[in-house]
């Protein structure tokens, strides 16, 4: 019965097959063919009064569509909000995707919660857990989130039917990849599905002006089918990252339609939910330990600049090749940083063992960390702490082949922001060498001065 509302088509070449087959007989592609649902769209095949033409028409000025003025709906969680270009757009459709127990159904659990709780109407489907499984962590989350009215469904059509009736202000899904809709014959969370799920749940946000919030998993290689197929279809994507054992995760925008995709949203994981962390510098400048091997790094998260810790240990080893570890940071980056320290900066550090880390599960993935972590290191190997009093040392740039430090994005904000914690001076290109070498012996020399002093 399924099967005869489905048909499968090839996500290649566009050719129709009644049946799944490995390899699309038109193109000869493998394993492209892809279930999808044959509705019949009433009227859609009608003959037309005018000899079969469609009926033409009149474009209109973009200055003259009507376009009335939609307040966003806060979440009531500011980073949240930030993220998402100032608050939910009713009607628009937002995907967070991560990696199981990062705190998905927490962080939208506790969004629906405050909308409840500012007079809006929400719901929550959750197609993976019980209902009561959801209340143990709206306990957890706060009175607020015990207010939202909640169904556990996986039938899409039954949860259509719901967001129909109810007519909610803001709606979350929990997950995409459990609903399940009934008319194609493949399993939950398969590409079809998922593109199915999303593509039904669009048409009635738009229609009815809901927000909806879909939840996707992602594995760490991106392996599942799902959330991937659907970037291009939604309004807004969000990533939330963060090692599941740490604290703190972020929460960024891959893509937005309704604002920048530059913000970067900080959160602690706590007992009662996922905390703001609004001064995400403060913290961890606080807990940098100024010890040999450590640097405060002024870095760059999308247009906010963020002091970060960068740690490092260098220890003899008889390994060959020696243990190279990087958390936080790039390996690449990091194996480039060693290069040039070696061949440029008279460091080689052949024969021991380097561990690089950004504390508190950060991970800085720009070129405007070289310098930090070449200073760590040669901090580190040294037994040097480059700190100037009480304050750790903070630097920025980026480590050129030649051993030339070379000038990164945004330097006013980054040095602005170690001004704030009096974290000064601050070493990067040119402030005030223009070499790898140079800034070592400078940052170096300058830490044995103040020891002495
Ligand atoms: N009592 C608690 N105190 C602190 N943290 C907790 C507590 N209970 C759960 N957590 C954290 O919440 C996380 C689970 O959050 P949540 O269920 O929102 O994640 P999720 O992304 O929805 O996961 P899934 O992919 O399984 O749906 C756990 O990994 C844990 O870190
Ligand atoms: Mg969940």
């Amino acid at each position: 019965m399924a099967k005869d509302r489905s048909r499968y088509v090839c996500q290649s070449c566009g050719a129709v097959a009644p049946k799944w087959q490995g390899r699309c007989d038109a193109c000869g592609e493998w394993n492209t063919l892809v279930e999808e649902a044959v509705r019949a769209v009433p009227g859609a095949r009608a003959p037309r009064g005018n000899g079969g033409r469609a009926r033409a028409l009149e474009p209109v000025a973009l200055r003259d569509v009507q376009a009335p003025a939609v307040d966003r709906l806060s979440t009531g969680i500011g980073e949240l909000d930030r993220v998402l270009g100032g608050g939910l757009v009713p009607g628009s459709v937002v995907l967070i995707g991560g990696a199981p127990g990062i705190g998905k159904s927490t962080i939208t659990g506790g969004a629906l919660g405050n909308l409840a709780g500012a007079g809006h109407r929400v719901l929550y489907v959750s197609g993976e857990e019980s209902a009561a499984q959801v209340k143990l962590r709206a306990e957890r989350l706060g009175a607020g989130a015990l207010s939202v009215p909640v169904i556990a469904e996986t039938d899409l059509d039954t949860v259509a039917a719901t967001i129909e009736a109810e007519r909610p202000d803001a709606c979350v899904i929990d997950s995409v990849q459990t609903l399940i809709s009934p008319d194609l014959g493949s399993t939950a969370g398969s590409v079809a599905q998922v593109r199915e799920v999303a593509g039904r749940l669009m048409g009635i946000a738009k229609r009815l002006g809901v927000a909806v919030i879909l939840v996707g998993h992602v594995t760490k290689e991106g392996s599942l089918a799902g959330p991937r197929v659907l970037e291009h279809l939604v309004d807004c994507v969000l990533q939330f990252e963060g090692e599941r054992e740490r604290t703190y995760r972020t929460l960024r925008a891959l893509k937005n339609r309704f604002g920048s995709t530059d913000e970067v949203g900080v959160f602690e994981m706590r007992e009662e939910g996922l905390v703001e962390v609004a001064d995400a510098s403060s913290r961890f400048v606080e807990e940098a330990t100024g010890a040999p091997g450590s640097v405060v790094l002024c870095a760059m998260e999308g247009s906010r600049p963020l002091l970060v810790e960068v740690q490092a240990l260098v220890a003899p080893t008889e390994l060959v090749p020696p243990r190279r570890v990087a958390n936080g940071v790039e390996r690449n980056r990091l194996a480039l940083v060693l290069a040039v320290l070696h061949r440029h900066a008279g460091l080689p550090l052949g024969s021991s063992d380097v561990f690089v880390s950004v504390a508190g599960g950060v991970r800085v993935d720009e070129p405007g960390a070289d310098l930090a972590v070449a200073l760590a290191l040669a901090s580190a190997a040294s037994g040097t702490p480059l700190a100037s009093g009480a304050r750790p040392m903070a630097a920025f740039g980026e480590v050129g082949l030649g051993g030339e430090l070379r000038h990164v994005a945004h330097p006013d904000r980054r040095l602005a922001e170690a001004a704030r914690f009096g974290l000064e001076p601050v070493v990067a290109p040119g402030r005030p060498a223009g070499t790898l070498q140079a800034a070592l012996q400078h940052a170096l020399a300058g830490a044995a001065s103040v020891r002495a002093a």
